[in-house]
């Protein structure tokens, strides 16, 4: 599988910039995770066409960015805030977009919503209008309508923002079983909807990327430096905020989790998760380079 290449790429809105020399290298199942406003949806929309950009370079199989026509045929986009018409039905809404896809054949389009309809696990809502659907069932119906076409590249922005649990877990596992023989480049502000699909992910913060490489290189960006203990009251009020992970009440006193190079008092070492090492990233608010030299 080719990749997609992203060099020196720059974007600013009002003499602002919102994205930073942006280098990647993206292919199979990439995670683009940071805080809000980091710049995700731009790097997106950019990913997607929708936004022109000032600075750099993209491209795929040897094919520019700015030949727009070419490389939309090769994508496919779920937008952060997907919506559809509430009054029109699920298979209407997807023969809709099919024919924005320029899939002008009646039988083509009818086989190729059927496809994506099943894909997505919506067959038995098909008749039924957007309005009567749960928020996991129209996030579904945002990822048909971004596989119709059969595109090469998927672009899912914040998938599983607004679902409960049960949906999240189960819309999960729709993208894996849809990033088959694909790329597919999904952003999140949650490590959890990353750290399971991803093969590779970069963490991005203020537009600049932070951390690029695989689940394993970030975990052990804090590979000895994560510690549980216990604490009472007075005890927490002296751990400094940027030491601090998370607390947990613990029978009058507190369980502790830490950030600390040196191995604090009565602690015990205990085994570094990938949502350590992006707070840890976030904390340091610094290139990882400056972060792996503090490792
Ligand atoms: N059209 C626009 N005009 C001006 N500023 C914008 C525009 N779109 C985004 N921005 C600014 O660019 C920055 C990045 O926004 P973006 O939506 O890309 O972040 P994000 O990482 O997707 O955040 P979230 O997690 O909240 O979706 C923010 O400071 C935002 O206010
Ligand atoms: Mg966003």
């Amino acid at each position: 599988m080719e990749t997609i290449i992203i060099s020196n790429l720059s974007k600013s809105f009002n003499k602002t910039k919102v994205l930073e020399n942006i280098n990647l290298n993206i292919s199979k199942t990439y995670g683009l995770l940071g805080p809000n406003g980091a710049g995700k949806t731009t790097l997106m929309r950019i990913l997607a066409t929708l936004l022109p950009f000032e600075e750099g370079y993209i491209h795929y199989k040897g094919c520019p960015w700015d030949n727009t026509e070419q490389i939309r045929r090769f994508i496919g986009y779920l937008p952060q805030h997907f919506s559809a018409y509430k009054q029109l039905k699920v298979f209407e809404v997807l023969d809709h977009f099919a024919i924005l896809k320029g899939i002008t054949n009646r039988k083509i389009r009818y086989a190729a919503v059927e496809e994506v309809l099943d894909n997505v696990n919506l067959l038995e809502q098909r008749n039924k209008k957007v309005k009567h659907l749960s928020g996991g069932m129209v996030r579904r119906l945002g990822i048909a309508q971004a596989l119709i076409g059969n595109p090469e590249i998927l672009i899912v922005d914040e998938p599983t923002a607004g679902l409960d649990i049960q949906e999240r877990v189960r819309f999960r596992k729709l993208l894996r079983k849809v990033s088959k023989g694909r790329h597919i480049v999904i952003s999140s502000h949650i490590v959890e909807d990353l750290e399971t699909i991803c093969d590779r992910l970069s963490v991005i913060k203020q537009g600049k990327i932070l951390f690029e490489g695989s689940r394993a290189e970030m975990i052990s960006l804090v590979e000895g430096m994560i510690w549980e203990k216990e604490v009472t009251a007075d005890e927490l009020e002296f751990i400094p905020d940027e030491s601090l992970i998370s607390t947990k009440e613990l029978e009058g006193n507190y369980k502790v989790r830490l950030f600390s190079k040196q191995p604090p008092q009565k602690a015990e070492s205990v085994s570094p998760t990938i949502e350590d090492a992006y707070l840890y990233i976030m904390k340091e608010n610094q290139d990882v380079e400056q972060v792996k030299s503090i490792v």
